[in-house]
Protein backbone atom coordinates (compact mmCIF):
# COMPACT_ATOMS: atom_id res chain seq x y z
CA UNK A 1 0.00 0.00 0.00
CA UNK A 2 1.21 3.74 -1.15
CA UNK A 3 -0.01 6.49 1.26
CA UNK A 4 -2.23 8.90 -0.92
CA UNK A 5 -3.49 11.55 1.14
CA UNK A 6 -2.15 14.91 1.31
CA UNK A 7 -3.05 15.40 4.76
CA UNK A 8 -3.68 13.89 8.08
CA UNK A 9 -6.80 15.77 9.48
CA UNK A 10 -8.92 13.45 11.04
CA UNK A 11 -9.97 9.82 11.95
CA UNK A 12 -13.34 10.16 10.25
CA UNK A 13 -12.13 9.98 6.40
CA UNK A 14 -9.64 7.36 7.17
CA UNK A 15 -10.43 3.30 6.35
CA UNK A 16 -9.70 0.80 8.55
CA UNK A 17 -7.17 -0.18 5.92
CA UNK A 18 -5.17 3.23 6.35
CA UNK A 19 -5.63 3.31 9.90
CA UNK A 20 -3.75 -0.36 10.29
CA UNK A 21 -0.85 0.75 7.62
CA UNK A 22 -0.41 3.71 9.54
CA UNK A 23 -0.01 1.31 12.39
CA UNK A 24 1.83 -1.14 10.86
CA UNK A 25 4.19 1.89 10.15
CA UNK A 26 4.30 2.80 13.06
CA UNK A 27 5.13 -0.43 14.60
CA UNK A 28 8.31 -0.26 12.91
CA UNK A 29 9.69 2.63 14.17
CA UNK A 30 9.33 1.70 18.15
CA UNK A 31 12.42 -0.03 18.15
CA UNK A 32 14.42 3.55 16.74
CA UNK A 33 13.90 5.16 19.80
CA UNK A 34 15.24 2.32 21.74
CA UNK A 35 18.48 2.82 20.64
CA UNK A 36 21.70 4.30 21.96
CA UNK A 37 21.88 6.65 19.19
CA UNK A 38 18.30 7.40 18.33
CA UNK A 39 18.79 9.31 14.98
CA UNK A 40 18.23 7.85 11.41
CA UNK A 41 18.75 9.66 7.89
CA UNK A 42 15.02 9.10 6.25
CA UNK A 43 14.10 12.54 6.26
CA UNK A 44 17.07 14.71 6.20
CA UNK A 45 17.04 17.79 3.84
CA UNK A 46 12.97 18.14 4.73
CA UNK A 47 11.48 20.79 6.92
CA UNK A 48 8.77 20.27 9.53
CA UNK A 49 6.85 23.29 10.89
CA UNK A 50 4.91 22.54 14.49
CA UNK A 51 2.69 25.46 14.73
CA UNK A 52 0.93 25.15 18.17
CA UNK A 53 -1.93 27.90 18.82
CA UNK A 54 -2.78 26.30 21.74
CA UNK A 55 -0.72 24.60 24.91
CA UNK A 56 0.68 21.39 24.71
CA UNK A 57 3.53 19.01 25.99
CA UNK A 58 3.43 15.54 24.99
CA UNK A 59 2.05 16.26 21.27
CA UNK A 60 4.18 18.73 20.42
CA UNK A 61 7.19 17.59 22.25
CA UNK A 62 6.82 14.11 20.45
CA UNK A 63 6.11 15.80 16.71
CA UNK A 64 9.38 17.56 17.52
CA UNK A 65 11.67 14.56 18.59
CA UNK A 66 9.68 12.30 16.06
CA UNK A 67 11.27 14.89 13.33
CA UNK A 68 14.67 15.49 14.95
CA UNK A 69 15.03 11.40 15.50
CA UNK A 70 14.09 11.09 11.42
CA UNK A 71 16.98 14.09 10.92
CA UNK A 72 14.15 16.54 9.89
CA UNK A 73 14.39 19.97 10.33
CA UNK A 74 12.01 20.82 12.92
CA UNK A 75 10.67 24.47 13.63
CA UNK A 76 8.33 25.43 17.06
CA UNK A 77 6.08 28.50 16.54
CA UNK A 78 3.85 29.09 19.53
CA UNK A 79 0.95 31.94 19.73
CA UNK A 80 2.32 34.26 21.86
CA UNK A 81 6.43 33.59 19.58
CA UNK A 82 4.01 34.33 16.87
CA UNK A 83 2.90 37.89 14.57
CA UNK A 84 -0.35 36.67 15.77
CA UNK A 85 -0.25 38.90 18.56
CA UNK A 86 0.39 41.84 16.81
CA UNK A 87 -2.87 40.75 15.00
CA UNK A 88 -1.93 38.72 12.02
CA UNK A 89 -4.50 36.53 10.76
CA UNK A 90 -4.34 32.83 10.46
CA UNK A 91 -4.60 32.74 6.75
CA UNK A 92 -1.91 35.25 6.29
CA UNK A 93 0.95 33.40 8.59
CA UNK A 94 -0.51 30.39 7.41
CA UNK A 95 0.84 31.18 3.79
CA UNK A 96 4.00 32.84 5.25
CA UNK A 97 4.43 29.44 6.42
CA UNK A 98 3.84 28.37 2.53
CA UNK A 99 6.36 30.81 1.30
CA UNK A 100 9.48 29.66 2.96
CA UNK A 101 8.49 25.86 1.82
CA UNK A 102 8.40 23.48 4.47
CA UNK A 103 7.18 19.94 4.18
CA UNK A 104 4.85 19.58 6.72
CA UNK A 105 3.23 21.73 8.95
CA UNK A 106 1.43 20.44 12.19
CA UNK A 107 -0.91 22.54 13.77
CA UNK A 108 -2.55 22.57 16.84
CA UNK A 109 -5.67 25.24 17.24
CA UNK A 110 -8.27 26.39 19.49
CA UNK A 111 -10.87 26.46 16.56
CA UNK A 112 -12.62 23.77 15.01
CA UNK A 113 -11.43 22.76 11.21
CA UNK A 114 -8.74 25.41 11.55
CA UNK A 115 -6.26 22.47 10.33
CA UNK A 116 -9.10 22.06 7.20
CA UNK A 117 -8.92 25.72 6.22
CA UNK A 118 -5.44 25.48 5.69
CA UNK A 119 -5.12 22.50 4.38
CA UNK A 120 -7.40 24.05 1.17
CA UNK A 121 -5.04 27.12 1.04
CA UNK A 122 -1.62 25.77 0.98
CA UNK A 123 0.24 23.06 -0.62
CA UNK A 124 2.43 21.53 2.24
CA UNK A 125 0.61 18.82 4.07
CA UNK A 126 -0.96 19.44 6.95
CA UNK A 127 -1.56 17.36 10.63
CA UNK A 128 -4.05 18.41 12.80
CA UNK A 129 -2.61 18.01 16.58
CA UNK A 130 -5.92 18.73 18.03
CA UNK A 131 -8.64 21.58 16.61
CA UNK A 132 -11.12 22.83 19.22
CA UNK A 133 -13.35 20.09 20.81
CA UNK A 134 -13.78 18.15 16.96
CA UNK A 135 -10.88 15.69 16.38
CA UNK A 136 -7.39 14.89 17.50
CA UNK A 137 -6.43 12.27 14.92
CA UNK A 138 -3.08 11.64 16.54
CA UNK A 139 -3.76 10.86 19.74
CA UNK A 140 -6.30 8.40 18.42
CA UNK A 141 -4.05 6.61 16.24
CA UNK A 142 -1.62 6.16 19.13
CA UNK A 143 -4.22 5.11 21.33
CA UNK A 144 -5.35 2.42 18.86
CA UNK A 145 -1.63 1.75 18.31
CA UNK A 146 -1.09 0.74 22.15
CA UNK A 147 -4.12 -1.38 22.38
CA UNK A 148 -3.31 -3.16 19.44
CA UNK A 149 -0.01 -3.78 20.28
CA UNK A 150 -1.10 -4.91 24.12
CA UNK A 151 -4.04 -6.85 22.84
CA UNK A 152 -3.32 -7.95 19.32
CA UNK A 153 -6.66 -6.56 17.71
CA UNK A 154 -9.90 -4.42 18.12
CA UNK A 155 -12.31 -7.30 17.73
CA UNK A 156 -14.13 -8.32 20.23
CA UNK A 157 -12.88 -6.06 22.90
CA UNK A 158 -14.85 -3.77 24.87
CA UNK A 159 -13.55 -0.55 25.26
CA UNK A 160 -15.09 2.71 28.00
CA UNK A 161 -14.55 6.18 27.15
CA UNK A 162 -15.24 7.70 30.35
CA UNK A 163 -15.70 11.17 30.63
CA UNK A 164 -16.10 14.76 29.12
CA UNK A 165 -17.28 13.06 25.83
CA UNK A 166 -18.53 16.22 24.77
CA UNK A 167 -16.01 18.63 24.45
CA UNK A 168 -12.84 16.01 23.95
CA UNK A 169 -11.85 15.79 20.25
CA UNK A 170 -9.79 12.50 21.89
CA UNK A 171 -13.01 11.09 22.01
CA UNK A 172 -14.36 11.61 18.93
CA UNK A 173 -11.41 10.67 17.30
CA UNK A 174 -11.03 7.32 19.21
CA UNK A 175 -14.97 6.84 18.76
CA UNK A 176 -14.40 7.10 15.21
CA UNK A 177 -11.94 5.08 15.01
CA UNK A 178 -11.90 2.42 17.41
CA UNK A 179 -15.68 1.56 15.57
CA UNK A 180 -14.51 1.62 12.32
CA UNK A 181 -11.81 -0.98 13.82
CA UNK A 182 -14.52 -3.56 14.87
CA UNK A 183 -13.87 -2.45 18.74
CA UNK A 184 -17.39 -2.84 21.10
CA UNK A 185 -17.62 0.81 22.08
CA UNK A 186 -19.13 2.02 25.31
CA UNK A 187 -19.12 5.49 26.67
CA UNK A 188 -19.68 7.09 30.02
CA UNK A 189 -20.27 10.23 31.93
CA UNK A 190 -22.64 12.79 33.48
CA UNK A 191 -25.72 13.34 31.18
CA UNK A 192 -24.58 16.82 30.68
CA UNK A 193 -21.43 15.47 29.33
CA UNK A 194 -22.80 13.57 26.88
CA UNK A 195 -23.70 14.65 23.34
CA UNK A 196 -27.05 13.87 21.84
CA UNK A 197 -27.45 11.73 19.58
CA UNK A 198 -24.27 9.72 20.86
CA UNK A 199 -25.34 6.18 19.79
CA UNK A 200 -25.84 7.37 16.26
CA UNK A 201 -21.74 7.01 16.64
CA UNK A 202 -22.31 3.04 16.86
CA UNK A 203 -21.82 3.61 20.41
CA UNK A 204 -23.72 2.57 23.52
CA UNK A 205 -23.92 5.63 26.19
CA UNK A 206 -23.73 5.30 29.61
CA UNK A 207 -24.39 7.57 32.82
CA UNK A 208 -23.51 5.00 35.30
CA UNK A 209 -20.05 4.62 35.21
CA UNK A 210 -19.63 0.96 35.96
CA UNK A 211 -21.80 -0.58 33.72
CA UNK A 212 -19.51 1.31 30.99
CA UNK A 213 -16.53 -0.71 32.42
CA UNK A 214 -17.79 -4.27 33.75
CA UNK A 215 -15.87 -6.42 32.05
CA UNK A 216 -13.63 -3.97 29.95
CA UNK A 217 -10.78 -4.94 28.36
CA UNK A 218 -9.74 -1.09 27.64
CA UNK A 219 -11.06 1.46 29.97
CA UNK A 220 -9.97 5.16 28.60
CA UNK A 221 -9.96 7.89 30.93
CA UNK A 222 -10.08 11.76 30.34
CA UNK A 223 -10.08 14.83 31.74
CA UNK A 224 -12.61 17.85 32.45
CA UNK A 225 -12.23 20.10 29.17
CA UNK A 226 -12.36 23.40 31.55
CA UNK A 227 -10.90 25.66 29.18
CA UNK A 228 -14.25 24.38 26.58
CA UNK A 229 -16.93 24.61 29.42
CA UNK A 230 -19.49 27.24 28.77
CA UNK A 231 -21.37 26.53 31.37
CA UNK A 232 -21.18 24.78 34.87
CA UNK A 233 -22.04 21.55 33.78
CA UNK A 234 -21.28 19.53 37.08
CA UNK A 235 -21.92 20.64 40.75
CA UNK A 236 -18.83 20.38 42.17
CA UNK A 237 -14.80 18.15 41.19
CA UNK A 238 -16.01 16.35 44.43
CA UNK A 239 -19.35 15.01 43.01
CA UNK A 240 -17.85 14.55 39.31
CA UNK A 241 -15.11 12.54 41.59
CA UNK A 242 -17.57 10.46 43.63
CA UNK A 243 -19.21 8.97 40.29
CA UNK A 244 -16.71 9.19 37.78
CA UNK A 245 -13.20 8.62 39.16
CA UNK A 246 -11.48 5.60 37.95
CA UNK A 247 -10.37 4.26 41.64
CA UNK A 248 -9.56 0.96 42.95
CA UNK A 249 -13.24 -0.30 43.15
CA UNK A 250 -14.31 0.40 40.10
CA UNK A 251 -11.39 -1.03 38.12
CA UNK A 252 -12.57 -4.21 40.04
CA UNK A 253 -14.97 -4.60 37.26
CA UNK A 254 -13.50 -4.38 34.74
CA UNK A 255 -11.23 -7.32 33.34
CA UNK A 256 -8.12 -8.49 35.32
CA UNK A 257 -5.97 -7.88 32.64
CA UNK A 258 -7.55 -4.53 31.53
CA UNK A 259 -5.64 -1.71 30.30
CA UNK A 260 -6.21 1.93 31.68
CA UNK A 261 -5.85 4.60 29.46
CA UNK A 262 -5.52 8.49 29.31
CA UNK A 263 -4.67 10.62 26.89
CA UNK A 264 -2.98 13.28 29.59
CA UNK A 265 -2.63 15.55 31.15
CA UNK A 266 -4.13 13.44 34.44
CA UNK A 267 -6.42 15.42 36.82
CA UNK A 268 -5.25 12.83 39.82
CA UNK A 269 -8.36 12.20 42.11
CA UNK A 270 -10.84 13.69 39.80
CA UNK A 271 -11.14 11.64 36.81
CA UNK A 272 -8.41 8.88 37.96
CA UNK A 273 -6.85 7.71 41.26
CA UNK A 274 -3.67 8.84 41.48
CA UNK A 275 -2.71 4.44 42.49
CA UNK A 276 -4.41 3.79 39.54
CA UNK A 277 -2.91 6.31 37.53
CA UNK A 278 0.60 4.36 37.93
CA UNK A 279 -1.21 0.92 38.81
CA UNK A 280 0.04 -1.99 37.33
CA UNK A 281 -2.96 -2.36 34.57
CA UNK A 282 -1.62 1.75 32.99
CA UNK A 283 -0.45 2.21 30.15
CA UNK A 284 -0.81 5.93 30.46
CA UNK A 285 3.23 6.37 29.94
CA UNK A 286 3.04 3.50 26.93
CA UNK A 287 0.98 5.96 25.43
CA UNK A 288 3.30 8.38 25.25
CA UNK A 289 5.94 6.45 24.03
CA UNK A 290 4.72 5.07 21.49
CA UNK A 291 3.06 8.45 20.02
CA UNK A 292 6.67 9.52 19.27
CA UNK A 293 7.25 5.99 17.13
CA UNK A 294 3.08 6.82 15.60
CA UNK A 295 4.34 10.66 14.78
CA UNK A 296 7.27 9.76 13.34
CA UNK A 297 5.45 7.30 10.84
CA UNK A 298 2.83 9.91 10.18
CA UNK A 299 5.95 12.09 9.06
CA UNK A 300 7.13 9.65 7.24
CA UNK A 301 4.70 8.64 4.91
CA UNK A 302 3.34 12.20 4.28
CA UNK A 303 7.15 12.82 2.90
CA UNK A 304 6.38 9.79 0.66
CA UNK A 305 7.57 6.70 2.69
CA UNK A 306 6.28 3.47 2.07
CA UNK A 307 6.48 0.17 4.15
N1 LIG B 1 -2.77 14.27 24.82
C1 LIG B 1 -2.43 15.53 24.49
O1 LIG B 1 -2.85 16.07 23.45
O2 LIG B 1 -1.58 16.13 25.38
P1 LIG B 1 -0.97 17.59 25.18
O3 LIG B 1 -2.13 18.56 25.27
O4 LIG B 1 0.01 17.77 26.28
O5 LIG B 1 -0.36 17.65 23.82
Amino acid sequence: MKWERKDILGIRELSPDEINFILDTADSFVEISTRDIKKVPTLRGKTIINFFIEASTRTRTSFEIAGKRLSADTINITASSSSLVKGETLIDTARNLEAMNPDIVVIRHSAAGAPHMIAKLIRQSIINAGDGAHEHPTQALLDMMTIRLRKGSFAGLKIAIVGDIAHSRVARSNIFGMTKMGADVHVAGPATMLPPFLNRFGVTVHTDMGEAIRDADVVMMLRIQMERESLNIFPSLREYSTYYCLNQDRIGLAKPDVLVMHPGPLNRGVEIAPDVADGVNSVILQQVTYGVALRMALLYLLTGGTL
